[in-house]
This record gives structure tokens, C-alpha cells and sequence, in this order.
């Protein structure tokens, strides 16, 4: 018996454990309910008895020793792992795949960026609006011809008829409605509208409409403040033109077009070889929205204007087709990149 345990003994302590599959051998071979020191404790029973607690003490002191040996490796294993096997330091690294940001998210916080630099903070509301939000307070009475402008969808929440938003424009409504002037604010967020998807039409995208009201609020401020915009955004050699236009919700309206960027407005493909591209509209807010809102436009007068972040991507970005923003083909979001 004592023989036999100076032999396992040795096995134990000549055993090599190179990786945790060794270590797992280990444990089966000698810590293991079928393992050999198990099997010396059942033997136990056929030693005399008076050598019994001597060759007990034996046989625990081989558990002992299996034991510390069985721990140190696990530690050591698990630690540095497998730092006993061939490692290849040359190797090249796993590389973690960086994500990156949306073109558009990019776009708008660009813009968001540009305007909070003068001032604008920034407002938020909900996609599913009412009619009086997104078209009754904008000067739209019902049955108005203007309301096809911007093709609705419309969903039935209870007994109420509610509209997905055409236009950001019902945020700023809500702002007029719940804070008086100096008002200075831009609201980002996405709008639908009922149209067949194309490359140059969506049913969503996104807006970011602009809001300042203030005692004797001009046109001026309003182009100042535009050409402003497109010299930030576009570059300094940005020029901008406003040609006369209508919106329910201001009085004059305007359409904004800036110099193309492509051709620096030698005319192109993209501007049509006009040397103007469309971003937005605007206008100064129709006396009749300032005081569906509860502000006194005897007092204070203010402009707006609204642009798709789209619109200003595929000018920044050179991108042809709307649909790319929302089909998530990774091969087109890879290629933009966060400064931030
Ligand atoms: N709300 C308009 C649109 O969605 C844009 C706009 C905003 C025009 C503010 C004028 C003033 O088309």
C-alpha cells in the first residue's frame, strides 16, 4: 500500500499540464471519483487497523499534494491563458470592427451644431401629431387646398383622427404655445408623408425647421442668418438667392437656393448646369400663427425655415438615391465617418 503511494506520488508530481485540456486529465486521473486517490481511500478499509491512521495520513497527504498542484495550474491557466503553450506574439491582432455614425445623424448634428453656435437651442415633440399641431395653428383651415401639399397619413388613436407629421413645423407651434419671446429654437426630427418611394422621394425623412421670435425680427435677419447657415455648411464661397414662394405658415415665403458645391456654380448635372441647388423654405411667421399660439404679433414678429437633412446630405455627401438612407447596406454606411 505504501509502495503504492510513494508511486502516485511520483505520478502526481511528474505529471506535465501544459493547457487546460492536461489539467482537465489531471483532475480525472487523480481528483476525480474514479481517480486513484478516491480508489486508495476505498482500499482504506483492507489495512490493518492499526496501520490505519497512519496510511490515512498518507493518502491525505497525497490528496494535499493533487489538490495544490490541480489549483496552481487553474489559476495560472485561467490567467494568463495558456501562457505555457506556443504563443505567436507576431500574430496580428483581432480587430475590433468600429461602428459608424448614420450619414444622417451626422448631417443633423452638423447642423444642429451650426445654429446652436447663434443661439438656437433645440426642441423636441411627437411624430404622431394632431391636426391642430401639424396644420390648424400653420394657418391651414380645414378643407384648405394647401393641406395637399403634404400628402398625410393619418391614423386613428381612439375616437381623435391623428397625423404621422408632415413637417417639424407642429413642434415649434408647441414651443410658440408654451413659452413666450425672445424664442430661438430649431427642431430635428423625422416626418412622413404619403409618396411613392423613389430615388428622390420617401415616405419619412428628416427636417430640421427654425424658429426666432423677438421684437422686430426683419427679412433681413432672416437671409443674414440663412447665408450664415449655407457659408458654415457649404464652405465660404456659399452664396444663397431666395425666390418668392408660399407656405400657409409665413408671409413672404421664399425658397432658398444655394451656389452648387459640386461645380462651385459653373452648372453641372446636380444643379441642373443652373448653379443652384434648393435646400429650404422659410419665411417670416404669418401674423395669424403667432397668435393662434398666444403670442401678440402686434409686439413681436419672427421668421422660419425648414430644410430635409437628406437633402443637405446628398449636396455634402454627393449621394443619388434617397432609398440609400434607410435600407442599412453597410457598404454605403461604411464610408462615413465621425469627427466626434
Ligand atoms: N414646413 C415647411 C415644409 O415642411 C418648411 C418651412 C418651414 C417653410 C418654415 C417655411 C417656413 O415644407
Amino acid at each position: 500500500m505504501k509502495s503504492l503511494i510513494i508511486e502516485i506520488n511520483n505520478s502526481i508530481e511528474v505529471f506535465e499540464i501544459k493547457n487546460l485540456q492536461d489539467l482537465e486529465s489531471f483532475r480525472i486521473a487523480f481528483l476525480g471519483s474514479k481517480g486513484q486517490v478516491k480508489a486508495l481511500y476505498g482500499a482504506l478499509k483492507d489495512v490493518p487497523n492499526e496501520q490505519k491512521k497512519e496510511v490515512g495520513q498518507l493518502i491525505n497527504n497525497l490528496r494535499n499534494l493533487a489538490e495544490e498542484k490541480y489549483n496552481n495550474f487553474k489559476d495560472n491557466l485561467e490567467d494568463h491563458t495558456n501562457l505555457n503553450q506556443h504563443f505567436d506574439f507576431s500574430r496580428p491582432g483581432d480587430v475590433n470592427e468600429i461602428g459608424s455614425h448614420h450619414p444622417i445623424a451626422l448631417v443633423r448634428k452638423e447642423i444642429v451644431d451650426i445654429f446652436s453656435r447663434i443661439g438656437f437651442s433645440v426642441s423636441d415633440g411627437p411624430e404622431i401629431e394632431d391636426d391642430w399641431h401639424n396644420f390648424t395653428a400653420l394657418n391651414f383651415p380645414p378643407e384648405h387646398p394647401a393641406r395637399d401639399m403634404q400628402d398625410t397619413f393619418f391614423v386613428q388613436k381612439g375616437e381623435k383622427e391623428m397625423a404621422l407629421r408632415t413637417h417639424t413645423s407642429s413642434v415649434q407651434v408647441r414651443v410658440m404655445e408654451t413659452s413666450q419671446p425672445p424664442i430661438r429654437t430649431i427642431s430635428p426630427g423625422r416626418v412622413y408623408r404619403n409618396e411613392a418611394i423613389s430615388a428622390r422621394a420617401h415616405c419619412f425623412f428628416h427636417q430640421i425647421e427654425g424658429l426666432y421670435i423677438d421684437k422686430s425680427v426683419s427679412f433681413g435677419d432672416l437671409k443674414q442668418t440663412l447665408l450664415y447657415f449655407a457659408k458654415e455648411m457649404f464652405g465660404e464661397q456659399a452664396q444663397i438667392r431666395l425666390r418668392p414662394s408660399y407656405f400657409p405658415f409665413t408671409e413672404p415665403s421664399a425658397e432658398v437656393d444655394v451656389s452648387c458645391s459640386i461645380c462651385n456654380a459653373k452648372g453641372c448635372n446636380v444643379c441642373k448646369h443652373s448653379g443652384w441647388l434648393e435646400i429650404l423654405g422659410c419665411g417670416m411667421v404669418d401674423p395669424n400663427v403667432l397668435e393662434a399660439a398666444g403670442i401678440d404679433a402686434n409686439i413681436y414678429s419672427g421668421f422660419a425655415f425648414g430644410m430635409g437633412v437628406e437633402r443637405i446630405t446628398q449636396l455634402k455627401y454627393k449621394v443619388n438615391d434617397l432609398r440609400l438612407y434607410s435600407e442599412n447596406d453597410i457598404r454605403f454606411l461604411k464610408q462615413f465617418r465621425a469627427s466626434w
